[in-house]
């Protein structure tokens, strides 16, 4: 090992991470997935889908620009919770970062009404298990939905190892940590006004006959 190398305790063990993390900064960006809309999404229309896609990429495009404002550390010296521009960089990451991520899983499952709209039997039977029977977890999962402002999704909740329907009001308010997104329903207005207007339980009752559940049961089954 040369001498210099060892020198202040700078050994190769200490200077790759470091290599790695700044090449990671300076490449590392989120790529928006390409959703596509076919003939099997049947909750909402090209047009209401299209646009939604564009709110979509905006929120990839902002967690880039937040993630690129943060690498050069704005202001940490006058950080502060009542305003401060890092703290409006810290809520801006975890909005937009959300708001990707839960766009994701819930273009990913649409379109069960192309067949594929009967849960799996493991799903069936642990939503059996945590609400009484389907039905029942269909009527609590629709009034989450009615009652949200952001999300509705169904999370299994890896703390208590159970399923629970929880009302995000938004990307960034009322998720719970240690949860893992199984199912998920946009209701913010931009999801569904554009083609149902004020008919917002018209489009939720339309979701459920559009689910996805061979997503859903692959989500399920990593836990
Ligand atoms: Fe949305």
């Amino acid at each position: 090992m040369p001498s210099y190398i060892l020198n202040d305790g700078y050994g190769l063990s200490q200077i790759l991470p470091l290599f790695i993390h700044l090449y990671r900064r300076a490449f590392y960006m989120i790529k928006r997935v390409n959703f596509q809309y076919t003939e099997d999404i049947t909750v909402v229309n090209r047009e209401q889908f299209e646009v939604h896609i564009r709110l979509y990429d905006g929120y990839v495009n902002k967690i880039n620009e937040i993630d690129g404002i943060l690498q050069n550390k704005p202001g940490r010296e006058e950080a502060n919770a009542t305003f401060s521009f890092y703290r409006e960089c810290k809520r801006g990451e975890t909005f937009a970062l959300n708001g990707v991520i839960l766009h994701e899983l819930y273009f990913e499952n649409l379109g069960g009404g192309g067949g594929m709209n009967t849960p799996n039997p493991s799903v069936t039977e642990q939503i059996e298990m945590d609400f009484g029977s389907y039905a029942l977890w269909k009527e609590d999962f629709v009034a989450t939905a009615k009652a949200s402002r952001g999300w509705a999704i169904l999370i299994y909740d890896q703390r208590s190892y159970r399923l629970r329907n929880i009302s995000l009001d938004s990307h960034d308010l009322g998720n719970i940590a240690y949860s893992a997104p199984i199912l998920v329903l946009d209701v913010y207005e931009h999801a569904y006004f554009l083609q149902y207007a004020d008919k917002k339980t018209e489009y939720i009752n339309r979701f459920m006959e559009d689910i996805n559940w061979e997503v859903v049961g692959q989500r399920m089954g990593i836990y």
